[in-house]
C-alpha cells in the first residue's frame, strides 16, 4: 500500500476542503493512505510529524465547508516570500532535511502541496531538494501563472459582489459615493471581476494606475446623467499613477500587508465633488465562508489529478486548469512571476464598453 501526504499552505480560501476530499477519495480508490499534515510545511517538522491520517470517513461532508480542516499558516520555517512580495528568500538546509527525515520515517512517497505563489515556491524548493511533491494551485487573488484559474477566486468574487449589491441600496438611498477596497495583492483579478458582476461604476485596479482627477470627474459625468450614487471597487494594490502601493502594516513576518487606498480615495474623492463618501475594507470576509458551487468542482478535479500526477510519477508538477481540462505544468513555470490583468484585456474592453470607468 502506497502512502501520500497532503497540506494546505498559505492564507486560507473556499475550496480547500474539497481538494483534500477529492485527494482522499481518489487516493482511497487505489487503496493508497493518505496523511494531512497539520499547519501546512510546519507539520514536517515536531518530531514524527504533525498529522491527522485522511480517511473517506474523516472527510465526508467537508466539501462545502470554507478554510481548511488541516489548519494552514502564512508564516513560519519554509516562507519564500518576504517585504513587498518581489523578494524571494531560500528554506534553510536543515529545514528541508527534517523534512526529508519525516516523510522517510512515515514511509510517505509523494507530498501534495496546496498553496499559492507563495507555497509553491517552497513547493519547488523541495522538489529541487530531491522531495517528491505536486502542487494544486490556491488562492482568491487568481494570480498564479500557467493556470487558467484558481480555486479560491470565485467565491471571492462572489463576496465582493454580494458586498456591491448591499451597498449599491445604501449608496442610492442617500446618493453618495461608496468606496469598496477588495483583496488581491499586487493583482486586480478581485477587482475587476467582483466590480462587473456587482455593477461597480468605477474599477481602480494596480495594472492601470489612475489619476484621482480622473476618478472625480468620472463620478462628476455620472451626477450630469442623474445617477447620484457611484460604487467604487478599489484592489487594495492599486495606485496612483506615478504612485506605489499603500502598506498597512510592514513589521510581520513573511509579505507586508496591503490596505489603505480605500481611504485615500474615498477622501480625495469628496475634496474633489464635495460629495458624500464611505469607505467599507472588505477584509477576511472574501476568504472565509463556503465555496461557490464553480469552486467545489475545481477544488474537486483539482485533488482527484493531483493523486493521478502522483500515479503517473509527474513530481515536480502542478495541476493547472486549462480549456476547461485539467492537466498540469512544471510547478517552476507557475512561480516564476505573477500573473497580472493585461490592461487591453477583453474583459477590460468590456468593462470601458458599459461605461465602468479605470480611472485612467
Ligand atoms: O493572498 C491572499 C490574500 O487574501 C491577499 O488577497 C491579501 O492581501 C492577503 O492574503 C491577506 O493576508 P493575511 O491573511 O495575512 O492578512
Amino acid at each position: 500500500m502506497k502512502r501520500i501526504g497532503v497540506l494546505t499552505s498559505g492564507g486560507d480560501c473556499p475550496g480547500l476542503n474539497a481538494v483534500l476530499r477529492g485527494v482522499v477519495r481518489a487516493a482511497t480508490n487505489l487503496n493508497w493512505e493518505v496523511i494531512g499534515f497539520h499547519d501546512g510545511f510546519e507539520g514536517l517538522l515536531p518530531e514524527g510529524g504533525d498529522f491527522v491520517p485522511l480517511t473517506n470517513a474523516r472527510t465526508a461532508g467537508i466539501m462545502q465547508l470554507g478554510g481548511t480542516i488541516l489548519g494552514t499558516t502564512s508564516k513560519g520555517h519554509f516562507i519564500t516570500k518576504v517585504g513587498d512580495g518581489s523578494n524571494r528568500t531560500h528554506v534553510p538546509p536543515a529545514v528541508i532535511e527534517k523534512t526529508k527525515r519525516t516523510l522517510a520515517d512515515l514511509r510517505i512517497e509523494a507530498l501534495i502541496c496546496i498553496g499559492g505563489d507563495g507555497s509553491l515556491t517552497t513547493a519547488q524548493q523541495l522538489h529541487e531538494a530531491g522531495i517528491p511533491v505536486i502542487g494544486v494551485p490556491k488562492t482568491i487573488d487568481n494570480d498564479l501563472e500557467a493556470t487558467a484559474m484558481t480555486f479560491g477566486f470565485d467565491s471571492a468574487v462572489a463576496c465582493v459582489a454580494d458586498a456591491l449589491d448591499r451597498l449599491h441600496t445604501t449608496a442610492s438611498s442617500h446618493k453618495r459615493i461608496m468606496v469598496i477596497e477588495v483583496m488581491g495583492r499586487h493583482a486586480g483579478w478581485i477587482a475587476l471581476y467582483g466590480g462587473l458582476a456587482g455593477g461597480a461604476d468605477i474599477i481602480l485596479i494596480p495594472e492601470i494606475p489612475f489619476e484621482h482627477e480622473r476618478v472625480a470627474e468620472a463620478v462628476r459625468k455620472r451626477d450630469a446623467e442623474g445617477c447620484l450614487s457611484t460604487l467604487i471597487v478599489v484592489a487594495e494594490g492599486a495606485g496612483e499613477k506615478g504612485g506605489r502601493e499603500h502598506f498597512r502594516a510592514t513589521a510581520t513576518e513573511g509579505e507586508y500587508q496591503l490596505g489603505g487606498i480605500g481611504n485615500i480615495v474615498s477622501n480625495e474623492v469628496a475634496r474633489r465633488t464635495g460629495k458624500d463618501t464611505r469607505t467599507c475594507v472588505l477584509g477576511h470576509l472574501q476568504r472565509g465562508g463556503d465555496p461557490t458551487t464553480l469552486d467545489r468542482i475545481l477544488g474537486t478535479r483539482f485533488g482527484v489529478r493531483a493523486v493521478e500526477l502522483i500515479a503517473e510519477g509527474k513530481f515536480g508538477d502542478m495541476v493547472s486548469y486549462q480549456n476547461y481540462e485539467v492537466s498540469s505544468v512544471p510547478i517552476a513555470a507557475a512561480v516564476h512571476r505573477i500573473k497580472l490583468v493585461s490592461p487591453d484585456s477583453q474583459m477590460v474592453q468590456t468593462c470601458r464598453a458599459v461605461g465602468i470607468s479605470f480611472g485612467d
